[in-house]
């Protein structure tokens, strides 16, 4: 494992709810069963990521393969929810970081989203990372607010990028943050 994530696995608690989690690197024996559950029935909504349908290779092609972050219920041990942060782009823009958060449906609005942005804070500037940046579809009340509350920053909009599930045609809104100290935002 990396050095800069010798402090994991570490435990928190949850503000919202006193509960205890197990914050950690992801651990496919651990983790892969349950993540692949919450992936699944994210796609399957079809509000939130673009896939029309998905299989446990992609997920692990897409979700899990890099840097991917956990977060285990302390009493039971279950996955309840995941991040990962991966360069946007590679080569001269891969100093910002691109990451995607997934909870599962019934741990939602308890603070995991937001601690997710907290780690990824803390962490990005070890890994190297300069800048964050974000897609997150226009009627994803829950991402848009978490993302604004730790200060990402509006930089742009397209306009019908997707067509979500009975949702029609989105616009995907564009969030970025600075992680050098006098930088714009
Ligand atoms: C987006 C997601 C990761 C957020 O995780 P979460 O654990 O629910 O986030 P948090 O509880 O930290 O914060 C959610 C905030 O949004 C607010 N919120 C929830 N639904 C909302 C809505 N429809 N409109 C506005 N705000 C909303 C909550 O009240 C909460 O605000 P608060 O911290 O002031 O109480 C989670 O909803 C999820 O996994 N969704 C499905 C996958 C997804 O959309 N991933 C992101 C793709 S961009």
């Amino acid at each position: 494992m990396d050095k800069e994530f010798d402090s994991l696995p570490e435990t928190i608690v949850l503000p919202k709810t006193g509960q205890t989690v197990i914050f950690d690197v992801y651990r496919p024996d651990k983790d892969f069963q349950d993540l692949y559950e919450i992936w699944w029935e994210v796609i399957d909504k079809g509000q939130s990521y673009l896939q029309y349908t998905t299989n446990e290779q992609e997920f692990q092609e897409v979700f899990v393969s890099k840097s991917c972050f956990v977060f285990r219920l302390m009493d039971n041990n279950k996955t309840i929810g995941a991040f990962h942060l991966k360069p946007s782009a590679p080569g001269r823009a891969s100093h910002t970081g691109c990451y995607e958060r997934i909870v599962h449906k019934d741990y939602r609005n308890i603070g995991l989203g937001g601690l997710m942005l907290d780690m990824i804070h803390k962490f990005a500037p070890l890994m190297g990372y300069e800048a964050l940046i974000a897609y997150v579809f226009a009627t994803n009340g829950a991402s848009i607010a978490s993302n604004l509350k730790k200060g990402l920053v509006q930089i742009g909009r397209i306009p019908r990028s997707s067509k979500l599930k009975n949702l029609d045609y989105v616009d995907t809104i564009i969030f970025h943050k600075t992680l050098i100290t006098g930088d714009i935002n």
